[in-house]
């Protein structure tokens, strides 16, 4: 049987070299899969066999791993701008972990404080991310005081401290600047009366897309020699935690997509079945995919790369490709992660369908796979 375009290349096997490759190291840490970069059941359940833990950011995300067998003391709630009733819901399945960053969320979670364990997200530098998280998330830390001070007048306990370094962190300085802060809230949260015990360094891992990026052994080492200076001062945390999403799915998916057709205005633009709205939103903010294609000739033209949708927001990036028919095929790789979890219908386009191997092919195997497609 021929696969069909559009279509997600997905290697289970992938998945777990990603997760064994962080878990050795960073020993001491409890990994919670970010299922929002890819929550493809084959990939879940891949991972809660292997003993991971998830981050979640809503309550249909909860409901959905608790459906897949995974326990509730196994997932956190790291979403930390949450409706009532989904800290609730989320309290009475079991599930306690939550983010928060603001005086309206201490108010929430304060309704629950004998039950939930609060975990103060704070702003970090994201410079060296492809794709930035602060200014929506995280607490500067001019206002650490303030909400530590509400937290006291109702009573909330804080359980920890978490951050997140940006998507696609490039730079082990986003590590060395974040552990900074962290030591810092953990310092004035203590000296104020307060005994977080949790330390949550959210995700940030990169993947593969073609760029130089560190490897989760020089962020570990980053990682481990602040840990290591913070248990000489009898500091270091009870429990640490991660929520990597694009460092374990990332680099365990491919894109694949055909020319449409091709057309030539002041540049030159070819037109794939998969675009933004099915599956490449993330290029709509400079995040660019190495590419493979089956096209004969040499890598010379210039085209913009679009989706196929009658929308002009449904352009990807330029890259120089051979010269490109109806019909040939564009493989992006490192595409596993936010991805096809951000793809619609739109213009009644079908999303990628999913296919999972044992190892993802590369060059002509990849299009060996699509060969006999009408
Ligand atoms: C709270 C939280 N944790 C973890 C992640 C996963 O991040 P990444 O895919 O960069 O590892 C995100 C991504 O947005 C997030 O918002």
């Amino acid at each position: 049987m021929a696969y069909k375009t559009p279509a997600l290349l997905l290697s289970r096997n992938r998945i777990l070299r990603n997760y064994r490759e962080l878990h050795s190291a960073f020993p001491d840490f409890e990994i919670a899969y970010a299922i929002k970069s890819n929550s493809f059941p084959g990939i879940i359940e891949t991972l809660r066999d292997e003993g991971s833990s998830f981050e979640t950011a809503s309550w249909a995300e909860i409901s959905f791993l608790l459906g897949l067998g995974i326990p509730p003391e196994k997932i956190v709630f790291s979403n930390p701008m949450k409706p009532s009733y989904a800290i609730e819901k989320a309290l009475d399945a079991g599930v306690n972990v939550m983010s928060f960053d603001s005086l309206d969320e201490v108010d929430k979670l304060a309704v629950f404080r004998d039950r939930v364990k609060a975990v103060l997200r704070i702003q970090v530098p994201n410079e060296g991310s492809m794709w930035p998280l602060t200014g929506k998330f995280g607490v500067a830390s001019n206002r650490w005081p303030a909400i530590l001070e509400r937290m006291k007048k109702k009573g909330l306990p804080l359980a920890g401290i978490t951050f997140h370094p940006g998507s696609q962190c490039e730079t082990i300085l986003g590590w060395e600047a974040a552990m900074k802060h962290a030591y810092d809230i953990f310092s004035l949260a203590r000296s104020m009366g307060f005994q977080p015990e949790i330390l949550n360094i959210g995700g940030g891992f990169p993947t593969d897309l073609g760029r130089p990026i560190p490897s989760v052994a020089s962020i570990a080492k980053v990682v481990y020699k602040h840990l290591n200076q913070w248990d000489t001062e009898g500091l270091k945390p009870k429990r640490l935690l991660m929520e990597p999403g694009r460092g374990i799915s990332g680099s365990a998916g491919i894109l694949v997509a055909r020319i449409i057709g091709t057309a030539s205005r002041d540049k030159d633009w070819a037109f794939l079945d998969a675009g933004v709205f099915s599956g490449m939103m993330e290029t709509i903010d400079g995040i660019t995919y190495p590419l493979e294609s089956n096209a004969p000739g040499e890598w010379e033209s210039s085209y913009i790369l679009c989706g196929p949708s009658c929308d002009s927001v449904d352009k990807m990036f330029t890259a120089y490709l051979p010269k490109l028919r109806e019909g040939d095929i564009i493989a992006f790789r490192g595409a596993g992660a936010y991805t096809t979890v951000y793809s619609s219908n739109f213009n009644g386009f079908d999303p990628p369908t999913p296919y999972y191997l044992d190892e993802l092919p590369e060059g002509d195997a990849i299009f060996a796979l699509f060969n006999d497609e009408e």
